[in-house]
């Protein structure tokens, strides 16, 4: 008799390492509340200060993550194969290519062979919805690593970045300028799990997403949603799977992040940037490398954020 996907995730719940907790996902920012972020981010700012004081506490030991990689990745790979290492885990890489992910088997069957082996998986992908199927599949925790939807993990340490340089988010103005992307999505799921507004700039070709959210705002005035912002933050024109770049950087030319757009922000502004960046497109080296810009942090961040997230999705 075929078990409905459901009933094998219900099985696999109670199964999970003997533990009664249900299978804890971390697939987007939207499908937890403020505690539980605000949980995540508590931790993820312990974890930094024990590890600048020199303390790894193998919190995972023996923990096995696999990591899914359809699309390239620096930050992402580094930082999960570091931060469970740190934890005392062991982290398995793939790539489609070296995988039979890239010979057409479904991701259904990954999910569940890869289950029997491993205890947690990040996956970086192009469909959303992959990402959705290995979750229902797996009967382990699935973290979003990026899909052309959101990016979960970075605007999780974006948040994080922003309180550690300005103070609580928490009723502030966050400045999106450029293409509306994966990284924009996360970002209004942030605004309306953390309270905070976030003002788009971007040209209106480029603007697809629907907003409801009482939150957010799309103008296509770059000086009216910088002008004032706690922070000004941006990411790449052409995001991996774009296959539109000269229409996207002629579209885009006008809303390049440049001192005079970061000026226009509040005086203790910060410049985001997710990375990786094209300089002198979406923002001027000058921006990039300027007293504003907190982007290196930013990218450190992505390592203790991420070992709280694990920690999160494990129930430890
Ligand atoms: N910001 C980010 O996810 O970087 P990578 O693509 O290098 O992982
Ligand atoms: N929007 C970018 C983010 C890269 C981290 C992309 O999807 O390529």
């Amino acid at each position: 008799m075929k078990i409905s996907a459901l009933a094998f995730n219900l099985l696999a719940m109670t199964l999970y390492k003997g533990n009664i907790m249900t299978k804890r996902d971390f697939l987007d920012i939207h499908d937890h509340d403020e505690a539980t972020l605000r949980g995540i981010l508590k931790r993820a700012g312990e974890l930094k200060a024990g590890l600048k004081a020199g303390k790894r506490p193998k919190l995972l030991e023996d923990v096995q993550l696999g990591m899914i990689f359809e699309k390239a990745s620096t930050r992402t790979r580094v930082s999960f194969e570091v931060g469970i290492s740190q934890l005392g885990g062991h982290a398995v890489v793939m790539t489609s290519q070296d995988s039979q992910l890239g010979r057409g088997e479904t991701i259904e069957d990954t999910a569940r062979v890869l289950s029997r082996y491993l205890d947690m998986i990040m996956i970086r992908t192009f469909k959303h919805d992959s990402l959705q199927k290995l979750a229902e599949y797996a009967d382990v925790p699935v973290i979003n690593g990026l899909t052309d939807a959101s990016h979960p993990c970075q605007v999780m340490t974006d948040v994080f970045t922003f309180e550690e340089h300005v103070g609580e988010i928490k009723g502030r103005t966050i400045a999106w300028v450029g293409d509306c992307n994966n990284m924009t999505q996360s970002w209004i799921h942030a605004a309306d799990a953390f309270g905070f507004q976030l003002q788009i700039a971007a040209p209106e070709e480029l603007a697809f997403m629907e907003v409801s959210s009482p939150n957010v705002t799309i103008t296509q005035d770059l000086e009216e949603a910088v002008r004032g912002a706690d922070a000004v933050t941006t990411d790449t024109w052409v995001s991996m799977g774009d296959n539109d770049a000269e229409r996207r950087k002629a579209l885009l030319a006008p809303y390049q992040v440049t001192d005079a757009v970061m000026n226009l922000a509040a005086e203790h502004a910060i410049f985001l940037h997710c990375l990786p960046a094209h300089r002198e497109e979406e923002a001027t080296g000058s921006v990039m490398d300027g007293a504003r810009s907190v982007i290196f942090d930013e990218a450190e961040n992505r390592l203790h954020v991420q070992k709280a997230i694990m920690l999160w999705c494990l129930g430890k």
